[in-house]
């Protein structure tokens, strides 16, 4: 049977995703939004496009948290964005309580649903998703590392002059200005990009995958939304489909890396019971020091965020 996808806020990440999962067929698609008229609207233009994209998938918005009934995977989208100058640790009061809404109608409505958050903070939002639902954490999961590694990827791509398909590359760590670019897993193919770019350009593709997000903040005055959609979509294909994907997400650490507790990008194979194995890489001393000063700055934004709600 199709699967159901139930995804919270239709605005630019949400919308975009949808488009994904329609034009592709992968699942029939719920996406609801508290502002009115505008997951309807969108549910009915992108439910036009059906006979052009050749979709039978079923397509509904709307405003009530019951239409996710059932869904087999929730996404939640909602919350404010970025404006230029802002990080992103700034939305985390605001968007922890549209983010713990949500969850609270995920654990009422789709009780056995995989949940992919998106909303920033990034690492803290998907915390606070899965202590409200109190889900198995294997079943809760961020969209970061997807995006900040594609960001990554298309840099390196760009500077060889190569094909973004033969591009290997991950970026660990929070979904923040500390996230950790690995240029020890960056291959052209195999090869180590180290060969063949100098270390200047590399040092300034990795300074340019961590602000990638805020370059486009910068300019568009709102958040990203094509790439990070595509993120989300390539996490979701590998869930729906029991894929078996090496993908980096933020992911629930109990012991691995030597972390435990919160969630945080590090690789995961993802199938169809969610995160399904965390794998541990080896990292050189400076990753390894990058990640931990990273995974320091995400266990301060959730425990800036336990003392606000105490
Ligand atoms: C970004 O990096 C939205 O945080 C997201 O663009």
């Amino acid at each position: 049977m199709r699967k159901k996808i139930g995804i919270f806020g239709a605005g630019n990440v949400g919308a975009s995703l949808g488009q994904l999962i329609v034009f592709t067929g992968l699942a029939d698609l719920v996406l609801v939004d508290i502002a009115e008229g505008i997951a309807e609207g969108k549910a009915l233009d992108l439910g036009a496009a059906r006979p052009i994209y050749g979709s039978d998938v079923k397509v509904a918005g709307g405003t009530a948290a019951a239409l996710i009934q059932d869904a087999d995977l929730a996404v939640i989208t909602a919350g404010i964005t970025r404006k230029p100058g802002m990080t992103r640790e700034q939305l985390l009061e605001t968007n922890a309580k549209i983010v713990g809404q949500c969850a609270d109608a995920i654990k009422r409505y789709a009780g056995s649903a995989i949940v992919i958050v998106i909303s920033n903070p990034l690492d803290t939002m998907t915390w606070v998703a899965a202590e409200t639902t109190g889900f198995d954490q294997k079943r809760v999961m961020g969209m970061a590392g997807a995006l900040d590694s594609a960001r990554f990827r298309h840099f390196l791509a760009e500077a060889l002059g190569a094909s973004v398909k033969d591009l290997q590359a991950m970026v660990l760590g929070g979904h923040g200005d500390e996230m950790v670019p690995l240029l020890s897993y960056s291959t052209w193919q195999g090869e180590k990009v180290e060969r063949r770019v100098s270390p200047e350009v590399l040092n300034k593709i990795v300074e340019r995958t961590k602000n990638a997000g805020a370059e486009v903040v910068a300019k568009l005055k709102t958040s990203a939304f094509y790439s990070p959609a595509a993120g989300a979509f390539e996490m979701i294909k590998a869930i729906c489909n029991d894929e078996k994907r090496l993908l980096p997400c933020s992911a629930f650490l109990n012991g691995e890396y030597g972390v435990k507790g919160i969630f945080v990008g590090v690789p995961a194979v993802l199938g169809k019971d969610g995160v399904e194995q965390v794998v541990e890489l080896e990292l050189t001393a400076s990753e390894k020091q990058l990640f931990e000063k990273s995974c320091a700055g995400v266990r301060a934004s959730v425990e800036r965020l336990k003392s606000i709600k105490a």
